[in-house]
């Protein structure tokens, strides 16, 4: 099998496909036969090296895979040799052969394509718990969403499709607002000339916003923060701020780590705040919790609220490519990577 290996901490060039011999799935284990593998920030942030939760390298990472089940363990009788799937992976996604245990993996509709189905778990679970299991997003509500026309907001607006009037801010550079729109979002905001604080004041007004979905760090903990309303809610769920640009920095860590705001239990009482944190990664053997979780979005799929939106479908060989797009913010949506020889 083949796998996109990160050879050490580096730049795009520290990224190598490399060949294993193929996995033995084990008892109540399937083996997939991988169509498509998702790349996410995170994957991005482990070959910087500024990803704690990546493997030591050598490595290879992916949380995330869709593809066709040519194996079984012993004990396998839910997915059959044959059957098509999405499955959650701790690592190891971005290779042409996987094992993962049944309940990580769900058979998906004949109509949902390899590609489509691989951009589906880390977007959509992370959107579906920060709006539906710990933010909680309720009609005629106001939600702030940072970096929003990437993967994960392009999910979170379809999601708050669901929710009859939202008033959405989301921030993205400028040439990605006409997609936003497209999307639902009521108010784009281009956070490179313009104040994403102001720009929300001035449709809300002093008394703020609802829930704030920041996934930035930093200093942008703190100004999201200050926006909330009463009985506000903020989803902390990444460190943007820290990894930005395509150059590995130990000073940007931590001038954000700095930066970071702190957060007491009497504040949060007194101001009627609430803070979550949300990081999928810790949760990924959750099954219980995501399962369900998982079954509603492809039932969303199924009602057409759910539609990945499929960037760009990159070789293995390819994958600094793949990398670069990440890092460049040039993405709208999901980038994908299918194994080498497959088109
Ligand atoms: N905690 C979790 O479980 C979890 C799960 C998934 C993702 N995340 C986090 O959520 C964030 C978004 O993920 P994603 O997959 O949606 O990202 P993505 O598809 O790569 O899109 C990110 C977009 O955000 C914009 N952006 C704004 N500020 C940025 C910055 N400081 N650095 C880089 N890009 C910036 C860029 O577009 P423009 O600048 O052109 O608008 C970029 O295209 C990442 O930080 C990721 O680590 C967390």
């Amino acid at each position: 099998m083949q796998a996109i290996t990160i050879t050490r901490p580096g730049t795009r060039d520290v990224l190598a496909v490399t060949e294993h011999p193929d996995p033995t799935p084990g008892p109540g284990e399937v083996r997939i036969a991988v169509a498509a593998a998702g790349l996410t920030f995170a994957d991005v942030s482990a070959r910087h090296g500024l990803y704690p939760d990546a493997p030591p390298t050598p490595c290879t990472v992916g949380y995330e895979v869709s593809g066709t089940v040519d194996a079984v363990g012993d004990g396998v009788t839910t997915l059959p040799v044959g059957t098509r799937v999405m499955a959650l992976t701790r690592f190891g996604g971005h290779s042409s052969s996987v094992c993962v245990p049944t309940s990580s993996a769900l058979a998906i509709p004949d109509g949902l394509s390899f590609e489509d189905a691989a951009a589906i778990p880390v977007n959509y679970l992370t959107a579906h718990h920060m709006l539906f299991q710990v933010g909680t997003v309720h009609p005629g509500s106001s939600v702030l969403v940072h970096m929003a026309a990437g993967g994960v907001g392009t999910s979170v607006f379809q999601l708050l499709s669901t929710v009859p009037d939202v008033v959405s801010f989301g921030t993205a550079s400028a040439p990605k607002h006409d997609y936003l729109r497209g999307l639902g979002c009521t108010h784009p905001i281009d956070y490179r000339s313009q104040d994403y604080v102001d720009a929300v004041r001035a449709v809300l007004g002093e008394r703020g916003v609802d829930l704030v979905l920041d996934p930035l760090g930093g200093k942008d903990w703190r100004r999201s923060w200050d926006l909330l309303a009463p009985a506000g809610r903020m989803v902390a769920f990444g460190m943007a701020n820290a990894v930005g640009g395509t150059k590995r920095s130990m000073f940007r860590v931590i001038s954000q780590l700095i930066r970071t705001p702190r957060f007491t239990p009497i504040g949060a009482m007194n101001l009627n705040k609430s803070l979550q944190g949300v990081n999928m990664g810790h949760l990924w053997d959750e099954i219980g919790l995501l399962r369900p979780q998982l079954e509603r979005i492809l039932e969303l799929w199924e009602e057409g609220v759910v539609k990945p939106h499929v960037h760009a479908a990159v070789p293995f060989s390819n994958a600094g490519e793949a990398h670069r797009m990440l890092e460049e913010g040039e993405n709208r949506g999901k980038v994908v990577l299918i194994p080498d020889g497959q088109s």
